[in-house]
């Protein structure tokens, strides 16, 4: 029944069941978790072929012995390989180390202290630099933003991308505003996404922006489909090349749930000016990522295809598991008022959202019964979700049994807290 049809009275009835099966949850010795946005141990194995996929073979395409220093663009055939993840042709990727993160910090940075321009053209020349957070979103580009010291803006987050009427707003009336983050198909968290329109929007936003502005497009789940219906990311290098604004657009992938997390390829697109000029920004850092890496990856993944097939691996392994969390708050929770959900047919995460704030406190409830929740308000720049209702779950790293016995605890915890924030 829906909660705001439920009289004081059968409220408090609800109390008392919840608060029976709360405590029965809590001396049940629960140690669960829904925080870790990482593959479980099946889908790395898929990738084990890696270890020894040289075999002692270690010459690149172009006779490049990839054991030695240099290539700092990355090997050719590997540029080949994710410029196609990317949209984009081998001249206009970079693949580099182990984590786009790292490149996407590197970007930012650049663009802050020396510019991509030459000195002039440095963001820190003014003295505000913002960027657009499309909410919720990923703590970990909000983390960089922080750390730089660049404002960031909420815009919210749309079924088909960010609320691009808000962001066009703001970039009219703020000229300090330098940036903003994407996630484009089956965004953190949400799993949304972006839509054709949403897309070519965001290719021309450096018209109302100015040219130093630029997309951090991060395309972390670009093959990490989940099931079959799931729609196809326009391309965003084809509008950009339309409205003339590569120039404005860096494009970011990795293996990272593909192959090892942490241990596979980052790569990284733009135009060849960009990479040009990053390029020599990072021959300072580095002499050259690990080729030997990028090698056995382009071994192992081949192509597009062979890369389609190993995904469809991956996702037979993590859909039951997000089935087993869309089975249970549907079953629980479809009707009653107390929260909403995403179903994202891609990536990583399923983004749920309390009544205004609950958040908080439905972590706080399920932490003190051996459940761990992303904290409430890590999907936020700052950490702070104005609403206080958003919770990210990951439910790929847990065991299916495990995924199914914390999102049955979560689902009393929300019951729990809403009956508590009626009755108050
Ligand atoms: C949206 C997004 N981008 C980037 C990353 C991390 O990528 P990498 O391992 O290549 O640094 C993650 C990891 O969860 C992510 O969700």
């Amino acid at each position: 029944m829906h909660i705001d049809k439920l009289s004081i009275q059968e409220l408090q009835e609800q109390l008392t069941t919840l608060q029976a099966q709360y405590h029965k949850l809590g001396e049940s010795g629960l140690a669960l978790d829904l925080t870790r946005g990482k593959p479980c141990a099946e889908q790395v194995a898929l990738a084990d072929e890696l270890d020894g996929i040289l075999q002692g073979n270690y010459l690149a395409a172009d006779g490049t012995d990839t054991r030695n220093y240099g290539g700092l663009d990355g090997l050719p055939e590997a540029r080949a390989l994710f410029g196609e993840v990317l949209g984009l042709p081998a001249e206009e990727t970079m693949v580099g180390g182990n984590s786009s993160l790292t490149m996407m910090y590197q970007v930012v940075e650049f663009a802050l202290t020396e510019g991509l321009r030459g000195p002039e053209s440095a963001w820190g020349n003014s003295d505000a630099v913002k960027f657009i957070c499309p909410v919720p979103g990923y703590d970990r580009h909000f983390a960089i933003c922080e750390h730089l010291g660049i404002e960031m803006l909420n815009v919210p987050m749309l079924d088909s991308g960010p609320d691009m009427d808000a962001v066009e707003a703001l970039l009219k009336e703020d000229s300090s505003i330098k940036g903003i983050w994407c996630v484009p198909r089956f965004s953190n968290p949400t799993g949304c996404v972006y839509s054709d329109q949403t897309v070519e929007r965001i290719a021309r936003l450096p018209d109302l922006a100015g040219e130093d502005f630029l997309v951090m497009w991060d395309n972390a789940y670009a093959v990490h489909t989940l099931r079959e219906q799931a729609a196809a990311l326009a391309s965003i290098s084809e509008y950009c090349r339309a409205h003339n604004t590569m120039d404005n657009v860096f494009q970011f992938g990795s293996t990272s749930k593909i192959s090892f997390a942490g241990a596979g390829v980052a790569f990284l697109g733009s135009s060849r000016k960009n990479l040009a000029a990053l390029g020599k920004h990072l021959g300072n850092q580095s002499i050259g990522p690990d080729k030997v890496n990028q090698l056995r990856h382009v071994r192992f993944l081949k192509d597009s295809d062979h890369l389609a097939a190993h995904m469809a691996k991956h996702a037979a392994l993590i859909r039951p598991r997000f089935d087993s969390v869309l089975d249970t708050l549907d079953r629980e929770l479809s009707g009653t008022g107390m929260g909403s959900w995403t179903r994202p047919l891609g990536g990583y995460f399923i983004s749920f959202d309390t009544l205004p704030g609950l958040a908080g406190e439905v972590v706080k409830l399920a932490g003190a019964i051996g459940v761990k929740l992303t904290p409430a308000g890590a999907t936020f720049p700052y950490g702070k979700d104005p609403n206080d209702s958003n919770i990210r779950l990951a439910p790929t790293f847990a065991t299916e049994q495990a995924v199914k016995d914390a999102v049955a605890a979560f689902v009393v915890c929300v019951r729990l807290a809403t009956v508590q924030q009626r009755l108050r």
